[in-house]
């Protein structure tokens, strides 16, 4: 089956006023391939509203598990619905090392997200030393596991997945085509055991040093649906390519 690419910028703590206008200004967006970026919270609004009457869509990096109330600091799905955000990146492996996010937040999250109509993209992905000791898809399918107890597997196929070994994230050392298709495709087989049809549907990208120069190679992958980008997703110019590339 022909999966729709998906080609997602996630900006983390980065811009101003004026760049995040500018970079959403600049994009180049195409029927073939769906774009989101994913600005840090406070910029959200201003964002969605320069994408007006754009196909581009727009992804928070987090949400609270909490529906509302004395959570300081914290925002809501409901607040992000105010501001036609469409995804929300769960389980970054950022969010999961530096805030201590467990699989059991993670996949609530996935859950509520759901239940509020907006897209997951669930983050899964090894460190190196689970790479090198072998345990590369172990770690990957229980961090999905935990998720499809959560929600079950019907639900899942509308959950998008986003493979980003924690070696290869801003560090310039992308995972080559071929290591993150075997990935990939283990992730997939292993939603297979539970059903071939959801398995078949849900959209897997890639995390981890994309750039114009390797997203081509990438997005030739059976089992490569497109990719989160982190770094390059900040200079126009390189954006633009990628999303050119997966069409
Ligand atoms: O979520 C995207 C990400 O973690 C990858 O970052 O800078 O390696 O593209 P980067």
């Amino acid at each position: 089956m022909t999966r729709r690419k998906i080609v997602a910028g996630n900006w983390k703590m980065n811009g101003s006023v004026e760049s995040v206008v500018e970079l959403v200004e600049s994009i180049q967006a195409n029927d073939a391939v769906e774009v989101v970026v994913a600005p840090s919270y406070v910029y959200l609004p201003l964002v969605a509203q320069s994408l007006t009457g754009s196909k581009v869509m727009v992804a928070a990096q987090n949400v609270s598990e909490f529906a509302k109330g004395a959570f300081t600091g914290e925002v809501s799905l409901s607040m992000l619905k105010d501001f036609s955000v469409s995804h929300v990146i769960l389980g970054h492996s950022e969010r999961r090392s530096l805030f201590a996010e467990t699989d059991v937040q993670v996949a609530r999250k996935v859950a509520s997200t759901l239940e509020a109509g907006l897209t997951p993209i669930l983050c899964v992905g090894e460190t190196l030393e689970q790479r090198e000791a072998g345990t590369t898809l172990t770690v990957c399918n229980s961090q999905v596991d935990a998720v499809l107890e959560e929600i079950g597997v019907e639900l899942f196929e509308k959950v998008v997945i986003a493979y980003e070994p924690v070696w290869a994230i801003g560090t310039g050392k992308s995972a080559s085509s071929e290591q993150a298709q075997e990935v990939h495709k283990g992730i997939r087989d292993n939603i297979a055991k539970r059903s071939s049809k959801v398995a078949e549907k849900v959209a897997i990208l890639y995390g981890g040093s994309v750039k114009a120069s390797n997203s081509a190679e990438l997005f030739a992958q059976a089992d490569i649906d497109g990719a989160l980008i982190g770094g390059a997703s900040l200079d126009a110019t390189e954006f633009n390519s990628i999303i050119e590339s997966a069409k």
